[in-house]
């Protein structure tokens, strides 16, 4: 027995100093292998006496159990430490920053109709699209402007060729955005939360005007929509979208064809130094058109005007870009030129969104 007890502390001791799973490995050769101390002295159990065999035998067990027991516990403990070890080595600072690289940038105009589509989603807008070469009727007739309105010379309307003996009047380049009023209406019906951004055309060049520019149209149908809803949905738009806790703004009777009443809307803002400041000072300046859509329009969109009514509004993008981004010249918009485009540019990788901010 006294053999044994030297076996135990040779192998246990042999386990505690392992460093590694190879040594492990030789050390259970050793003792529980074939060959090994712990199965010759198993063997020997056939030359014993039964007493003698009782006892020694259940110690050989216990013995092969324990070293057993302290191989596996020793393997796990190295792997435990190979897996720390590795860790510690493969350790990576996901907190450095990143290496920005240029990917080209977002156009204002672009960022813009991200930045206004956003606010009026949190305001339960969906977003409307038309064609941009549309009939005379969408983009004139239906929204109450008759052939001959004066409206229609204001215009400036870029008209389609037709083919040759083809008399009927020539589709245009929409000259607003308005006719997707009629669209969405006919299409969805009443009630209905529209805006709808895009480009339209007419011929007009100088420092404020492009032969194509964008507008966004707003469309808020239902059974008792006011002039109020109209104030406080514009009003909660400017207030975000140029990012001030306050804004001003003045409603100017004024007269489109599609609205009755109709009014302009002005922002108060001030000029110090050449600087517009938006939200405050003695100024103001025109932002948009709108008024309550007009019976006649409703009708043309099949919307019963008994039943429902609502407001419209319309909002030049570029001109909002050029407020909110201080950008001088509108022509520049569309030159394509790099420099420029790095200029105004805006990340690719910031989606605007009313909560996540924005223009950051
Ligand atoms: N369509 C008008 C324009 O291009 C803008 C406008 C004015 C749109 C009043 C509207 C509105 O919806 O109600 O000048």
């Amino acid at each position: 027995m006294d053999g044994l007890d030297a076996l135990k502390r040779k192998y246990l001791e042999g386990v505690a100093a392992a460093g590694d799973e190879a040594a492990l490995e030789d050390l259970r050769l050793a003792a529980l292998g074939k060959k090994g101390e712990i199965s010759l002295k198993m063997r020997e159990l056939g030359q014993m006496t039964p007493e003698q065999r009782q006892t020694t035998g259940a110690a050989l067990n216990l013995l092969k159990d324990e070293i057993d027991a302290a191989l596996r516990g020793k393997k796990a403990a190295l792997s435990d430490a190979a897996l720390d070890e590795r860790l510690r080595a493969e350790w990576l600072d996901v907190t450095l920053p990143g290496r920005p690289r240029r990917m080209g940038t977002i156009h204002p105009v672009s960022q813009v109709t991200e930045e206004v589509t956003a606010i009026f989603a949190d305001m339960g807008f969906a977003v409307a699209e038309g064609p941009q070469i549309e009939s005379d009727w969408f983009n004139f007739d239906a929204l109450n402007i008759p052939p001959e309105h004066p409206a229609r010379q204001e215009h400036d309307t870029f008209f389609m060729a037709r083919g040759a003996g083809d008399n009927r009047p020539p589709h245009v380049l929409r000259t607003h955005t308005s006719p997707v009023q009629i669209r969405a209406m006919a299409a969805q019906g009443a009630p209905i939360r529209v805006i709808a951004p895009g480009r339209v055309y007419r011929m007009d060049m100088d420092q404020t005007h492009t032969p194509m520019f964008h507008q966004v149209e707003g469309l808020a149908i239902d059974r008792d929509i006011s002039m109020a809803n109209l104030k406080w949905v514009l009003e909660e738009f400017c207030r975000t979208y140029f990012e001030v806790p306050e804004v001003e703004l003045r409603f100017r009777a004024s007269h489109f064809p599609f609205t009755e009443p109709s009014a302009e809307v002005d922002i108060r803002c001030s000029w110090e130094g050449g600087q517009l400041k938006i939200g405050q000072g003695d100024s103001w300046m025109e932002i948009l058109g709108s008024g309550m859509v007009h019976p006649k329009v409703l009708s043309a969109a099949g919307v019963d005007p008994a039943e429902w009514q609502g407001f419209a509004f319309g909002m030049g993008i570029d001109r909002i870009a050029m407020l909110k981004y201080g950008i001088p010249d509108l022509r520049a918009f569309f030159e394509s030129d790099l420099r420029w485009l790095r200029h105004y540019g805006f990340s690719a990788l910031d989606m605007p969104s009313v909560f996540g901010g924005l223009s950051r």
